[in-house]
This record gives structure tokens, sequence and C-alpha cells, in this order.
């Protein structure tokens, strides 16, 4: 049984991940974090699924050792490929993925309406977004595009420059992505260019709802944790931060990502 001292485990491909850690920090200030960056595979977007769900077995096994609580896959690729699989490996803690809590949001706060949706070409190519979003609500039409150059644009440090605004209107300019009412950010890089998306559509005077899934799904992690009675009291806890291939580069690149720049330790599941 778990008990509610216990630290959540959060995983990635890499250190994109750490958005969706830094909302749930911030919304939950007394839960330890174990955060794990799968930096030896990264990237996922254009990994097999059968790939991805190998790795994340292997990580979600890592976390439980470390006795996490429950376990977010903080990653769209990996919760595209790998949320069943790796739910039904662990089964004694709840696994929650980036995409139903964004699917239970879009279903229940829209009607008869398109929405757009961009992340990897992995998340796109799976169309669990559109077939889940259809599934909960049949009135919303999902407009889905793959946007492969922003996350390692993000990543080299290219955004809120007139490259990334060049990128960024390029793809939002595409038929795919005409008339929709709100955009669902499926990628854990995107929050760091919401209010370039946000400036291009304000530029059309075009209205639209940004998606950003790292604050809705810190709010479903603190949901599940007030259900299953697991919520933390523990003061200024000490997270602890794991990449399966360590760099300097990735190490510095944790502040644009996390708000703090944080220590990365290695830990090779694979070797
Ligand atoms: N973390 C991935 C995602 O959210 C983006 C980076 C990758 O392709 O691994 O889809």
């Amino acid at each position: 049984m778990a008990t509610s001292n216990q630290p959540i485990g959060i995983f990635d491909s890499g250190i994109g991940g750490l958005t969706v850690a830094n909302a749930i920090r911030k919304l939950l200030p007394n839960e330890k974090i174990i955060y794990f960056g799968d930096t030896a595979h990264v990237p996922y977007g254009d990994k097999s699924a059968s790939a991805i769900q190998f790795y994340s077995q292997n990580i979600a096994d890592f976390l439980l050792l470390k006795k996490c609580k429950l376990i977010v896959i903080a990653c769209n690729t990996a919760s595209a490929a790998a949320r069943k699989t790796t739910a039904e490996h662990i089964k004694n803690i709840s696994v929650l993925n980036v995409i139903d809590p964004v699917v239970e949001y879009a279903a229940s706060h829209f009607n008869k309406t398109t929405i757009g949706l961009i992340g990897t070409k992995g998340t796109i190519h799976s169309r669990v977004y559109p077939n889940a979003i259809k599934k909960a609500n049949k009135s919303i039409q999902t407009n889905s595009l793959a946007t492969p150059l922003l996350a390692p644009m993000i990543e080299e440090g290219f955004f809120n420059n007139n490259i990334s605004k060049t990128i960024i209107s390029a793809y939002l300019e595409k038929n795919a992505l005409k008339d929709i009412e709100a955009l669902i950010l499926g990628c854990t890089h995107y929050p760091l260019i919401q209010k370039e998306i946000e400036a291009v559509y304000k530029k059309k005077k075009q209205k639209i709802k940004i998606l950003n899934s790292a604050d809705i799904v810190a709010h479903s992690v603190k949901d599940a944790l007030k259900a299953q009675k697991l919520l933390s009291k523990t003061e200024n806890p000490k997270h602890e931060f794991y990449v399966s291939d360590y760099t300097k580069s990735f190490e510095e690149s944790t502040k644009v990502f996390f708000g703090d720049k944080v220590k990365l330790k290695e830990v090779n599941l694979w070797k």
C-alpha cells in the first residue's frame, strides 16, 4: 500500500518533461518528485511504438524501486505509445499520462467545434488524441498537424526570436489548422513557445484557446492523489533528477524547462 510521504515519479524521453514536473511542483509544493529523463534514447518522436513501450516499462520499474506512490508519463509520445502497456505492467500504483486529462478537458469544455493539435510525428500518427476526443464527445472534430521541427528548435534555444517566429507561423498557417477554436499543445516542449503561438493568432485577430497540457495534467495529479488520500504534507521536499545519459548540456538546459537549474544524476537502466 502506498503512503502519502512517498514521492511522485515523473518520466519523459528527455528533459522536456520538466515543464510538467514544474507545473506539478507549483501546484503541489509538498510533493517530492523523482524525475527520469531517457536522454540516452531521446527523441522518442521518431521511435517505434514497441521500442517506446519497452523503455517506458523499464523506467516505470525504476520509479517503483524508488518507492513512488504514483507515476506520471510526462511525454506525449510515450503517452501515445505506451500509456496502456505501462499501466498494465505497473499494477499496484496509478500510472497517469499527459493525454487523458487533456482529452477530458477538451471534451467537457468544448462542443460542436474543431480543435487543433500539434505534436511529434509519433503522437500525431498514433491518432490517440483525435480518437479519444471523438469517443468522449462526438461533436468535436480534431485536426492534427505533426510539427517535428519545434522540439529540436526549442532544445537548441531557438525561441522568442525571429527564427522561431518564422517556423511557428509557417506551421500554424497550414490548412490543417484553419478555423480551429482551440489548440492542444501536444508536446512537453511547447509551453515554452505558448506566448509566440498566442501572438500569431492575436495578430490575425483570431480568438483561440490554447490548451497547455502541463497545467491540466498537474490538476489531474492533484485530483488522483486526493482521491487516494495520498496528498503529502512534507515541507521543502528534496526532488531527485535522473537521466539515462548525462551531458553537461542537458544539465544546462534544465533551467529553461524547470525554471531552476537542477543537478542530474546518471543511471543507465540498459547498460
Ligand atoms: N517529450 C516528447 C513529447 O512530448 C518530445 C521530444 C521527443 O520526441 O522525445 O512528445
